[in-house]
Formats: structure tokens, C-alpha cells, sequence
């Protein structure tokens, strides 16, 4: 059975009720896991006081301002997670950033800073969280990202998104094998795409959407409530002998070829 009673996870990426972590942390909870849970900070606290509301209903432990590019509000999240529970079952990564220009047009016009940014934000942040929560996997440990088909092929105006994505998709397997003699398990689930804050800045995305709603094999895209029963099994004893794979929850579209 399906049980993460006891299991201590870290969940980062809610924004609001679309975001594909929120699917993940319903899940979690329902599964028995207690949640610390970040939220991206802003200048007037709007962030802090939306998502608090929101997450009330599954009752964090922890709940922390977190900017992945930020070292100090980095270190300070998992210094609070190690003086709370001593350890960290699970962590979560459902986080990605790439400026509106470099999700539209030609893909040649990616400039420098936003390919770094990009970068930096949606793919490195995996490996610095994953450096920070090494040594308080006391138990052995899962950690979860979630990627995208444009990591692997050519999907239009994803662009330098789809660039984060293939290293991210490395990142894990990288990490999987790092972390592999500790007993800490790293996948990456990839979605089918979902209407969401950060989803909605890719050009097209309705007409993307459509498209998997005619093309895939279940005609229809997915829900945030089915990436998170994967997320849950792949963070579960279930799933205790896979690592550094890809787990596609797409309704089967990425297997169509035409
Ligand atoms: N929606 C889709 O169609 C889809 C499909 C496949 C994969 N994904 C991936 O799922 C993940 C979650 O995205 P979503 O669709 O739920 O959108 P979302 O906008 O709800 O979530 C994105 C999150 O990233 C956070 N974020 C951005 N910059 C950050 C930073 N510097 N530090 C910390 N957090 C930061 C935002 O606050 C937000 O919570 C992303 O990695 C996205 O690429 C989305």
C-alpha cells in the first residue's frame, strides 16, 4: 500500500492552486507525510499570505520564504528543517523560470543573461538543493523534479525552457547515481502540459494544450492531482528500486509519432 506515514518532505514550487506542487503536496499529505512548504518571496508579502491561505488545508510544519537564487534564505530553510525533524524524507523540486521574451520567437534570440537565468533558476537550483539536503537524508531519501517533452524534443517557443529542461534531465541522473550508496532515489516526473502561472507565459500554451487533447493516446491532457499520485508513488517504498528515470504523465502523448 501506498503509505508515507512518518516521511518528512520538503515541497517547493506552490504559487497558487494550478501549480503542479500544490497537486503534489494534496497528494503527499493524503499519503500520511508531514510538509515543510517555501513559497518565492516578494517585495510586498503577497506571495507569503496567498500560499499560507492556500496550504492551510494540508498543515506544514514548516513554511519558509525561499528564492532559489538566494544562498541565504537557502541555508536557512534547511537549517530550520534539520533543527525541526533532525532529517528530510523527500524533497520536492516543481520550480522553473525563463523571462517572457525567451518563451516566444525565434529561438536564436535566447540572449545570454536570460539563457542564465533560466539555467541557473530551473536547473542548477536542483543540484544546490540536492548539496544542501545530502547530509540530512538520514534515512535514504526521494527527491522529485518535474520536466517536460521540450527538454527532449523540439516544442515551439519552449525554447531556452526546453535547454533547462535536457540538463535538468541530466541533473538527475547525475544526482541518482551520487546519491544512489546513500539510499536517496532522484526522478524526474514529465507532465503533459497543465494551464498554470508559469505554463502560461509559454506562447501558445492553449493551442499546445489542444493539441494533446486531439493527439494523445487518452485524449486529453492531465490534471495536477495525477502528476501528484506519481510523484507520491515514486516517492513510496513502491517505487524503491527506481532512480534517475523519467516518469512521462502525459496521457501517453509523447509516444505518438503521428
Ligand atoms: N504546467 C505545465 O504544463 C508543465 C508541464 C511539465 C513540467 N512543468 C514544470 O512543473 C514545474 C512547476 O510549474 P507549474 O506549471 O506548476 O507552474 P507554477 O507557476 O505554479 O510553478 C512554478 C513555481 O516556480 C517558482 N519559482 C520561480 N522562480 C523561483 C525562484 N527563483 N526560487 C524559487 N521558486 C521559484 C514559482 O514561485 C512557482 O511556485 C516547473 O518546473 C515546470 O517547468 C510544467
Amino acid at each position: 500500500m501506498l503509505d508515507l506515514t512518518g516521511k518528512k518532505a520538503l515541497i517547493m514550487g506552490i504559487a497558487n492552486n494550478r501549480s503542479i506542487a500544490w497537486g503534489i503536496a494534496q497528494q503527499l499529505h493524503a499519503a500520511g507525510a508531514e510538509l515543510a512548504i517555501t513559497y518565492l518571496p516578494d517585495d510586498r508579502g503577497r506571495h507569503e499570505q496567498k500560499v499560507r491561505q492556500l496550504v492551510e488545508p494540508v498543515n506544514p510544519t514548516l513554511y519558509l520564504p525561499c528564492n532559489v537564487q538566494d544562498e541565504e534564505q537557502t541555508d536557512a530553510l534547511f537549517s530550520a528543517i534539520a533543527d525541526k525533524w533532525g532529517k528530510l524524507d523527500i524533497l520536492v523540486h516543481s520550480l522553473a523560470f525563463a523571462g517572457k521574451d525567451e518563451l516566444t520567437g525565434d529561438f536564436s534570440n535566447t540572449s545570454a543573461a536570460g539563457f542564465s537565468r533560466a539555467l541557473e533558476i530551473s536547473a542548477y537550483s536542483l543540484i544546490k538543493l540536492c548539496a544542501k539536503a545530502k547530509p540530512i537524508f538520514a534515512d535514504g531519501g526521494s527527491v522529485i523534479t518535474m520536466t517536460y517533452l521540450g527538454g527532449v524534443r523540439v516544442i515551439p517557443n519552449y525554447n531556452v525552457m526546453g535547454i533547462a529542461k535536457a540538463a535538468l534531465e541530466m541533473n538527475v541522473r547525475y544526482l541518482a547515481a551520487e546519491l544512489g550508496p546513500q539510499n536517496v532515489r532522484v526522478n524526474a516526473i514529465s507532465a503533459g502540459p497543465i494551464r498554470t502561472l508559469a505554463s502560461s507565459a509559454v506562447g501558445g500554451i492553449l493551442d499546445m494544450i489542444h493539441h494533446v487533447e486531439e493527439k494523445a493516446p487518452l485524449r486529453r491532457t492531465v490534471t495536477q492531482a495525477e502528476v501528484g499520485n506519481a510523484a507520491a508513488f515514486l516517492c513510496s517504498n513502491l517505487a524503491s528500486g527506481i532512480t534517475g528515470e523519467v516518469l512521462y504523465v502525459d496521457a501517453g502523448y509523447s509516444i505518438v509519432g503521428m
